[in-house]
């Protein structure tokens, strides 16, 4: 099975790459990658992509898959607040089964998928002592491998060592086969139980040859610092990049000496970070009187030091965020403001946080990129850089997952009409600026 992909530009972040390129495709991988035009000939089938930018897909580092499109179910989160989201979802989690999380899981993984998502990290709550969740979950990776790469993180919602059997939860969901373990220390009742709570999930991970991923200091307390205990255990066991803090909303009240400290410490541990702007907006500052905090992870900061960040969308339409689209340059978009990262070239690198930096995340390693010999998956932009694709919030015209073409979404191109012109259409790809094609000036 062939396919071509003729005339794309490939994604530079911080400027407009040079040239347009062909992209060939043979069962499934990348045969070849060089300057449009070259080859001719037979070719079982070709597309014209028209100078559109060409990326490695998004990649979703941190989701809450069981929970999606559950909202106002049974009840809606009045207050905002993470602490009324876990009381709903505690209530909703009785009300699971099997069906009920398959059908809901498998719609946002085709809104995602439609967005140009190929690579999802799933957080379950192991906090269930039926796991019904979790072998819905394990069903479901399953049955979509072939268009997208699902990771599992065995999620204590209500805690390890504060929830009954917490750390026999999350043993059993690794030998059930989840792909990373999770905690969440500052949901423990003390904070000695939130150093032991970590200490259990890198044992288990430790143990099972996993992945790493802390729900670590979500909460607007600045005496929340578990983010340097679990970096510590990153550093000392060697697991370094393997391992994730996610959320991490803490650091946006911590102070500037402690802050530099951390930094330190955290690019040391070569651990990656994951900010989910778009809900953590949503959720922190709520005990705050004005002036209210933002309640982010130190993103520019952070990425200043060497540290990994990438961007999650974390919820879709669920106890903790009532909206949501699946959408990752909504994220991003969203990111780049939270976080003041504005300038052209860190605009450009909330592209990155999407998606190069979310593969780092995920430990994707060889899997993913354009490059000859890695799966061919990726996704065609109308857009002419990452810049002009976060600024314009453009729909991938093409998302293609092992050399097939899943998704297809037209590049809208409105008809406008103006005193004194004729009627025209706007070039959606090739115009970066609309005003240019045919404002009256
Ligand atoms: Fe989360």
């Amino acid at each position: 099975m062939q396919l071509v992909i003729r005339n794309g530009r490939l994604a530079v972040p911080g400027g407009v790459p040079e040239g347009l390129v062909d992209v060939l495709i043979e069962d499934g991988r990348f045969v070849a990658v060089e300057r449009a035009g070259v080859r001719v000939g037979d070719l079982e089938q070709e597309i014209d992509v028209c100078g559109a930018m060409l990326s490695p897909p998004y990649v979703e580092p941190h989701v809450h898959m069981d929970t999606c499109l559950t909202a106002g179910e049974p009840r809606w989160n009045e207050s905002g607040t993470l602490w009324e989201g876990i009381a709903c979802w505690s209530e909703r989690k009785a009300m699971l089964t099997h069906d009920d999380v398959v059908t809901r899981v498998n719609e946002v993984l085709r809104w995602q998928v439609a967005n140009g998502v190929l690579h999802v990290r799933s957080h379950v709550d192991t906090t269930d002592p039926s796991l019904v969740a979790l072998d819905a979950l394990i069903d479901v990776r399953g049955r979509v491998r072939d268009v997208v790469n699902l990771q599992l993180v065995a999620f204590p919602q209500e805690g390890i060592v504060s929830f009954p059997d917490g750390d026999k939860l999350i043993a059993e969901a690794a030998r059930r086969g989840v792909d990373a373990i999770g905690a969440i220390p500052h949901f423990e009742d003390t904070r000695d139980d939130g150093v032991r709570s970590l200490e259990i999930a890198v044992s288990t991970a430790l143990d099972a040859g996993l992945l790493i991923d802390v729900h670590c200091d979500e909460i607007d307390d600045e005496q929340s610092r578990f983010v340097e205990v679990l970096a510590t255990h990153a550093m000392r066991t060697g697991l370094r990049g393997r391992v994730t803090a996610s959320h991490t909303t803490a650091m946006g009240s911590y102070n500037a000496a402690y802050s530099y400290k951390l930094q330190r410490i955290l690019s040391r541990a070569g651990i990656n970070l994951v900010c989910n702007p778009m809900v953590n907006l949503h959720l922190q500052g709520r005990f705050d009187a004005y002036p209210k905090r933002r309640g982010l992870t130190q993103v520019k900061e952070m990425l200043g030091a060497g540290v990994n960040v990438a961007f999650g969308h974390d919820d879709v339409m669920d106890p903790w965020f009532p909206m949501g689209t699946a959408n990752p340059l909504q994220v991003a978009h969203v990111g780049a403001l939270a976080t003041q990262m504005t300038s052209p070239a860190q605009i450009a690198e909330c592209f990155a946080m999407v998606t190069t930096r979310g593969a780092e995340a995920l430990s994707l390693g060889d899997s993913y990129g354009i490059a000859v010999g890695r799966p061919a998956s990726f996704i065609v932009l109308p857009a002419t850089d990452p810049f002009d694709a976060v600024r314009r919030q453009v729909r991938p015209w093409y998302v293609i997952a092992h050399g097939r073409v899943v998704a297809e979404t037209p590049p809208t191109a409105a008809t406008l009409t103006w005193p004194g012109q004729a009627a025209a259409k706007i070039d959606f790809v090739r115009d970066r600026d609309v005003s240019q094609a045919t404002w009256p000036r």
